[in-house]
C-alpha cells in the first residue's frame, strides 16, 4: 500500500522518484503524485490512476530539479482523485503520508487553515505549517504536529527553504538512505524502491525525525522529541545493484513466481546442512515450549494453519490461529512460557505487527517466519525465519506461500529432531519433483480452466491439510479474477453450501488418499445436485474420474507431509488461467494491495 520515494542531490529529482514509486506499483495505489523543488519553489505534478499518467506529463514538461518527494496513494480518507492524490503543499511544506491520522476530523476542525482535499494527511500539513509560523523552527513544528496525531503513519516533508527532506514514523515502514560517492539522500516506504541507489541504509525507531541535510557530511541525523541527537535506528550497508525483478520470458510476475516454486524448494534442500540457514529453526525448537499463537493474514494465514497442522500432528505442540485483525482486539488468553508467531510475506503488514506488539507487551518471545530481510516484523521479532523466495511481485502470493509452509514443515521436523535427516531431504526434493511435474502439464490446466471460467460461482474443497489449500485456493481466484469463490472443509458442504448447487456452479475438490472415501462422498453429494465437479485427485482412481467433469491427477512423487503444496499449485495455474480468460489485470488486481499497511 501506498510508496514513498524521497530525494536531493545533484542529479534530476524525478528520475529516481519515478523509478522508486514503479518498483512499488505491484503493492497497490490509485493515484500518484511528485512534487519538485523548481527554482526555490514547490511544483506540483499529481494524477488519479496509474503511475504512466503521472510519467507522461513530467516527460512532455520535463521539470529540472533536484530535490522531492513522490507517492503512489491508496486512498483512506477521501475519494481517489487529482486533488486528494499527494503530495499536499502550500508555499513552505510539501509532505507526503502513508498511514490514516485517526483524530483527523477532531483537529480539523480546531484549524484555521485553507483546506484543498478531503485527506486525513492535509492535516498533518496544517499543523506543521501553523506550529512553524509560532516557533520558527522545521524540526520543532514537525514533532508538535506528530505528537498531535493519532494513528499509525510516516511522514516525509520537504521543506522549500532549508532544502532538507525530514521524515517521522509511528508503527509504519520508512528507510532513508545514501549513497556516499554521488552525494545523494533518499527516504522511502520500502527499501525496494532504493536498491541500486543506495550505499548504506537507516531504519529509524517510532518517533524519531530523519534529517536529510545535503549540506552536512553524507549522513542523515536523527533526533529525538527533545531535539537531542538519537541512535535509536539501524543501519545497513546496501550492495544489491540495479537489476531488480524483471518478468524475463513470463508474461506476468505471477506466473513467473509460480515457476519458480521448484528450484526455490531444491535451493531449500541444499542449505539443510548449513549452519546459518539451520540456526533459527534450532533456537526456536530449543526455547519454544508452550502453546504457539500463529498469526497472520490472507495467504500467510493458510500457511499459519498448516503449520498449525504439523505441529499438532507431528509434535503434539498446541497451537492455535488466528486473523491478525481479530486476534489483536480479542483478550487472548497468553500463558508464561507460550510464544507468538507471526507469518507474513512483507513484514509490514499492519494488524500482524500490531498483534507481535500485543504478544511483546506481554512477555511473549515473539518468532517470525517472513519473506523480507530488515522489514519491521524482522526488526521487532526476537528470532526470524527468512524465506528464500526473492521479491514477491505479484500481487497474489504463490512462491512466498510454499515457502511459508516449507519453513513451518522444517520448524515441525526440528521440533522432531529430524532437521537434517534424509527423510526431510527426501521431502523437499519430492515437493520439487512434483511441483515441476505439474507445470510442465500446464496446458491440461489451461483446458479445464478454459471450460469452466464462465461458471457462476467456485466452492473449493478439501480435507485435513487441503482444507487450508481449499482455502487458499478460492482466496486466489477471487483475487485476480474477480468471481465469487469460497473454501470449504469438504464435510461442512452438507452443513448449508450444498444448497448453492446447481449446474452453473463449481465444485474443485482435492481428494487425497487421507480420508478417500469420506472426501469422495462429499464429492458425490454434489454431483447428485447437479454441480460442476472438478477433481484434484491422486492414483487415477476410477471412481473419482466417473464422477468428475474435469479430472486432474496428481503424481506426489511420494511426498508426504507436504503435499498441500503441491496441490495447490494446479490452483495457482487454475486461478491464473481463468483470470487471463477474464482478462483481469492479474499481477496488480483492483482494490488490493501487495502490503496492507493499514488497519
Ligand atoms: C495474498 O495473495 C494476498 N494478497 C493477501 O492475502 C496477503 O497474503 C495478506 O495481505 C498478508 O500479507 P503479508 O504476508 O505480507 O503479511
Ligand atoms: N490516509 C492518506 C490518504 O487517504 C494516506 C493513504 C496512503 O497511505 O496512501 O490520503
Amino acid at each position: 500500500m501506498c510508496g514513498i520515494v524521497g530525494y536531493i542531490g545533484p542529479s534530476d529529482a524525478a528520475d529516481p522518484i519515478m523509478e522508486g514509486l514503479a518498483r512499488l506499483e505491484y503493492r497497490g495505489y490509485d493515484s500518484a503524485g511528485i512534487c519538485l523543488n523548481i527554482d526555490e519553489k514547490l511544483v506540483l505534478f499529481k494524477k488519479e490512476g496509474k503511475l504512466v499518467n503521472l510519467g507522461s506529463i513530467l516527460n512532455e514538461v520535463k521539470p529540472k530539479s533536484s530535490f522531492g518527494i513522490g507517492h503512489t496513494r491508496w486512498a483512506t480518507h477521501g475519494q481517489v482523485n487529482d486533488t486528494n492524490a499527494h503530495p499536499h503543499m502550500n508555499e513552505e511544506f510539501s509532505i507526503v503520508h502513508n498511514g490514516i491520522i485517526e483524530n483527523a476530523s477532531e483537529l480539523k476542525a480546531g484549524l484555521d487553515y485553507n483546506f484543498l482535499s478531503e485527506t486525513d494527511t492535509e492535516v498533518f500539513l496544517a499543523l506543521v505549517t501553523q506550529a512553524y509560523k509560532r516557533e520558527a523552527d522545521v524540526e520543532k513544528a514537525i514533532f508538535s504536529a506528530f505528537h498531535a496525531v493519532e494513528g499509525n503513519s510516516a511522514f516525509v516533508v520537504m521543506h522549500v527553504k532549508t532544502r532538507k527532506l525530514y521524515a517521522i514514523k509511528h508503527s509504519a515502514p520508512l528507510v532513508c538512505g545514501v549513497n556516499e560517492t554521488a552525494g545523494e539522500f533518499f527516504v522511502s516506504s520500502d527499501p525496494y524502491a532504493l536498491i541500486g541507489y543506495t550505499s548504506k541504509l537507516y531504519f529509524p525507531e517510532d518517533g524519531i525525525l530523519c534529517v536529510g541535510n545535503p549540506g552536512a557530511n553524507l549522513e542523515f541525523k536523527f533526533f529525538d522529541s527533545e531535539m537531542n541527537p538519537s541512535s535509536k535506528y539501524k543501519t545497513q550497508i546496501e550492495t544489491r545493484s540495479k537489476d531488480v525483478a524483471d518478468k524475463g520470458n513470463f508474461e506476468h510476475f505471477m506466473l513467473k513466481e509460480i515457476f519458480e516454486q521448484p528450484q526455490l524448494i531444491s535451493k531449500i534442500e541444499k542449505r539443510l546442512q548449513d549452519e546459518d540457514f539451520k540456526l533459527p529453526f534450532s533456537q526456536i525448537a530449543t526455547n519454544a515450549h508452550g502453546v504457539f499463537n500463529i498469526i497472520g493474514c490472507g495467504t500467510a494465514l493458510h500457511a499459519g494453519m498448516l503449520m498449525r497442522n504439523f505441529f499438532e500432528t507431528y509434535n503434539q505442540k498446541r497451537a492455535i490461529t488466528d486473523f491478525a485483525s481479530e486476534f489483536r482486539y480479542k483478550t487472548p488468553l497468553l500463558q508464561k512460557g507460550d510464544v507468538g508467531l507471526f507469518i507474513t510475506q512483507s513484514g509490514e503488514t499492519a494488524d500482524t505487527l500490531a498483534c507481535q506488539q500485543h504478544c511483546k507487551e506481554n512477555g511473549l518471545k515473539t518468532y517470525s517466519i517472513v519473506n523480507v530481510e530488515g522489514s519491521t516484523i524482522y526488526r521487532s521479532c526476537d528470532k526470524n525465519i527468512l524465506l528464500e523466495a526473492g521479491a514477491e511481485i505479484g500481487v497474489a502470493s504463490t512462491k512466498a506461500f510454499t515457502q511459508m509452509v516449507v519453513m513451518g514443515y522444517l520448524l515441525s521436523q526440528s521440533f522432531a529432531g529430524k532437521f537434517g535427516e534424509t527423510e526431510t531431504k527426501n521431502e523437499l526434493q519430492n515437493a520439487s519433483k512434483a511441483i515441476s511435474d505439474i507445470l510442465s502439464r500446464e496446458e491440461e490446466i489451461k483446458k479445464i480452466a478454459s471450460e469452466i471460467y464462465n461458471y457462476k460461482g467456485f466452492i473449493f474443497t478439501g480435507r485435513g491439510n487441503q482444507f487450508p489449500i481449499a482455502l487458499e485456493g478460492a482466496l486466489k481466484l477471487k483475487e485476480i479474477a474477480y468471481v465469487h469463490a469460497e473454501g470449504y472443509a469438504s464435510g461442512e458442504l452438507k452443513h448449508g453450501p450444498i444448497a448453492l448447487f446447481d449446474e452453473k456452479m463449481v465444485n474443485i475438490a482435492i481428494i487425497n488418499s487421507d480420508l478417500y472415501k469420506k472426501t469422495l462422498s462429499n464429492a458425490q453429494e454434489v454431483k447428485a445436485r447437479k454441480g460442476v465437479m472438478v477433481i484434484i485427485g491422486e492414483n487415477h482412481l476410477e471412481e473419482m474420474k466417473e464422477i468428475s467433469d474435469f479430472y486432474f491427477d496428481v503424481n506426489y512423487f511420494g511426498v508426504e507431509k507436504l503435499k498441500p503444496i503441491v496441490s495447490n499449485v494446479v490452483l495457482q495455474l487454475l486461478s491464473y488461467h481463468i483470470a487471463k480468460l477474464k482478462g483481469t489485470d492479474i499481477d496488480k488486481p483492483r482494490n488490493l494491495a501487495k502490503s496492507v499497511t493499514v488497519e
